[in-house]
């Protein structure tokens, strides 16, 4: 695990524990001893660290943690380091995250390749760096700056570090050599620098801006533990010494090992990958060559596809069927080229080159040459399935065709081709070209090479692809229906608009359901109402009284002036009453965490039908959908891990009794959650046994 060689007095180790090197048991134990040996051989005068692949350390194993950890522990070794009597030269080729930076922040010095990356994204796990980067960061930097880097969590490339002072020079070229000439340098010196030694940019003014920034931190995030914590280890190093400092990080570090919100992220963290391997498609399955693309539809859809074409260096043709559109389409995608490239996210160069790389067409015929076509047309069965049993006679033999519909049915759609097993589901979500998910969705005869390719092409656009099988909505649209119907529910029973938001954005999402609804458009509901069937008594009558919320200044609340933040109309409150009186319902409060489980329980109940249906893998990829696509907080882990949490007997149990109270036998508990309830069973172990 971890190679040593030693040359002209200079021992260089290198750590080989693909695939990011995390520093599990195994590879601790091996790098302590390599150190020793090294410390202890005569004939070696300093030492390099380097690792293989292209990942320096991605941190800490994230598997071990809440489990009794076998020593040495990366404290152990970072104590061997400061002990080491023979300088040690951190040699940074790849990323260096977590406990990789503060390995490396431990040695005597630090060079990392242009490429590298350097961070402490502890903060997204829920916890803080635990192995002394809260300490010897600031040390390096300056705790203002080292705060703000460990409260992101964002890595900086290796220019960044080097001006910032995290590693002594970005260098181009053989990077292990470079490390042996000055790790030999600092051994003739004879002094030994170490980051815990020094306090020079610990100064008053750097700690009023570190004091000031924690503040304003907290007050954002007031429930984030890890927020918290991260500031007073930062202070304790300001005001302890090292060693004390050190000591506060780790008790700090240990505690939120233990936080929910922490076991929380590092499920999702897994989750998300675990979503990249679909169950019965084997790793090496054949992929299709994808060099071209085309996208039906100039409109905000299809736009924003194509957008992720030409960011990820795809050439790809927009198509419509008539040129006013094609070029308002055309024009929308520059326009939002020009505002990034003016907020400096883009250079104008690459502004310049992604515009280049959309073309627009007129005529379904254009798609002939493209390896993929998705089709992002008006969301009508009758226009897919044209476009579709056009495209079968135009586009060449082999093309992937996908449908970007967010409801139909993808068998169907498929069906009207004479090669369905090309066909499949690529659900963008809108901005297609800011938002990571993608549900790829799988229908009955789509071949299992168009599947891995496709979520190859997800990858290389930079997504977050999830495979879901066919139903209404697929797995996202399916479980927010649910919540839609919750929470027009209760309405009529007695919450009021701005009472329902606020016990979500209580929960956590960033908006509520209703000035979600006033923000996108209630025409839209309320038009796919009419077309697939369903009632919402209330947005119903919004949206016929022409309040379609934002755009028209006034939705489910008023928007007086164009403000983007709505206020509560008493119209709208009477006009609720008036139809819960119509439908005989008598209205009484609910707590927020009433209102919570109305509109939640619903969603989780969904997720146990589309488990036992096979539209999703496992629990996880449902979990991955909801914190990527619909914005459920992440450090709540996703419904079908929050519903664990909760305990599934207590949600099956209300979910009964909301049953009972509405006459609704929807909501009574599916098969599977209520078979894990009676087991005193979580979602999370149906997982390992399915
Ligand atoms: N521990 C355990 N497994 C890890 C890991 C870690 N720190 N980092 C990555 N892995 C695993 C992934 O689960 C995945 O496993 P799989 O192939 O079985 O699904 C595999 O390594 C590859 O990971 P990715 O698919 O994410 O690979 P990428 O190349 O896309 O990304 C990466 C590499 C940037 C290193 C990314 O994996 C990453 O961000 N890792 C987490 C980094 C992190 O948060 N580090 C801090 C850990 S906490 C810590 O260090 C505490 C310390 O302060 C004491």
């Amino acid at each position: 695990m971890v190679r040593q060689e030693v040359d002209g007095g200079v021992a260089v180790l290198t750590l080989a524990n693909p695939p990011v090197n995390a520093l599990g048991a195994a590879l601790r134990a091996a790098l302590d001893e390599a150190l020793a040996t090294a410390i202890a051989d005569d004939s070696v005068r300093a030492i390099v660290l380097a690792a293989e692949g292209r990942v320096f350390v991605g941190g800490a194993d994230i598997t071990e943690f809440g489990k009794p950890q076998r020593p040495p522990s990366l404290p152990d070794i970072l104590d061997r380091l400061d002990a080491s009597p023979k300088p040690v030269m951190a040699a940074i080729g790849g990323a260096a995250l977590g406990g990789g930076l503060e390995l490396a922040m431990a040695c005597h010095g630090r060079v990392a390749a242009p490429s590298a990356k350097l961070g402490l994204p502890e903060i997204k796990l829920g916890i803080i760096p635990g192995a002394g980067g809260t300490q010897r960061l600031p040390r390096l930097i300056g705790p203002d700056a080292a705060f703000r880097m460990m409260l992101t969590g964002e890595p900086v490339p290796a220019e960044t570090a080097a001006s910032l002072g995290i590693v002594d020079a970005a260098v181009l070229g053989d990077l292990v050599a470079a490390a042996r000439t000055r790790v030999l340098e600092i051994a003739d010196s004879g002094a030994l620098p170490r980051a815990r030694d020094r306090s020079e940019k610990l100064t008053p003014e750097a700690r009023a801006r570190f004091e000031a920034q924690a503040a304003e931190a907290v007050r954002r995030d007031p429930d984030a533990t890890n927020v918290h914590a991260l500031a007073r280890a930062v202070r304790a190093g300001l005001e302890q010494d090292f060693d004390a400092a050190v000591a506060v990080e780790r008790a700090e570090f240990r505690t939120l090992v233990e936080d929910p919100r922490s076991k929380a992220l590092r499920y999702a963290f897994f989750a998300e990958r675990e979503a990249a391997r679909v169950p019965g498609l084997p790793k090496d399955t054949p992929r299709r060559t994808l060099a071209t693309a085309a996208v039906i539809g100039a409109g905000t859809m299809g736009g924003g596809i194509a957008m992720c074409f030409a960011n990820a260096g795809i050439p790809v043709t927009v198509i419509e069927t008539e040129a006013a559109a094609l070029e308002r389409g055309l024009d929308r995608v520059k326009g939002l080229y020009a505002g990034s490239a003016k907020r400096g996210s883009i250079t104008e160069a690459q502004r310049d080159e992604r515009v280049g790389r959309i073309s627009g067409a007129i005529g379904l015929e254009h798609a002939g040459e493209a390896d993929i076509v998705i089709e992002a047309a008006f969301e009508d069965m009758g226009v897919k399935r044209e476009i579709f049993s056009k495209l079968d006679t135009i586009a060449k033999p082999g093309a992937i065709l996908a449908t970007n519909t967010s409801y139909l049915d993808v068998n169907a759609i498929a069906a009207v081709t004479g090669r369905p097993q090309d066909v499949l589901g690529l659900h963008f979500f809108s901005p297609a070209n800011v938002m990571r998910l993608v549900e790829v969705v799988r229908a009955e005869k789509t071949a299992p090479d168009v599947l891995a390719t496709a979520l190859d092409l997800g990858k290389r656009l930079n997504k977050l692809p999830v495979t879901v099988g066919v139903c209404f909505g697929f797995v996202g649209n399916r479980m927010l229906e649910r919540r839609s119907r919750a929470g027009e529910r209760l309405l009529l029973e007695g919450a009021l608009p701005h009472e329902v938001d606020a016990a979500v954005t209580g929960f956590g999402f960033r908006m509520g359901p209703f000035a979600m609804g006033d923000l996108a458009g209630l025409d839209i509901g309320w038009r796919s109402r009419k077309d697939f069937g369903g009632r919402a008594p209330v947005a119903d009558s919004l949206a016929e009284m022409g309040r379609y919320g934002q755009k028209t200044g006034r939705g489910f609340y008023l928007y007086p002036d164009g403000a983007r933040t709505g206020t509560r109309d008493p119209e709208v409150e009477a006009l609720i009453a008036r139809v819960a009186a119509e439908h005989g319902i008598t209205r009484r409060s609910f707590t927020p965490d009433e209102i919570v489980a109305r509109l939640m329980y619903p969603m989780v109940n969904e997720g146990a039908r589309i488990l036992e249906e096979g539209i999703a893998a496992r629990p996880g990829d449902i979990d991955t959908i909801w914190i990527n696509g619909y914005n459920w907080p992440a450090w709540r882990g996703g419904p079908m891990h929050w519903a664990d949490t909760v305990g599934l007997k207590t949600v099956a149990e209300a979910l009964s009794r909301f049953a009972a109270e509405t006459g609704d036998d929807s909501q009574a508990p599916a098969p599977l959650l209520r078979r894990l309830a009676d087991e005193g069973g979580r979602f999370a172990a149906w997982k390992a046994t399915a």
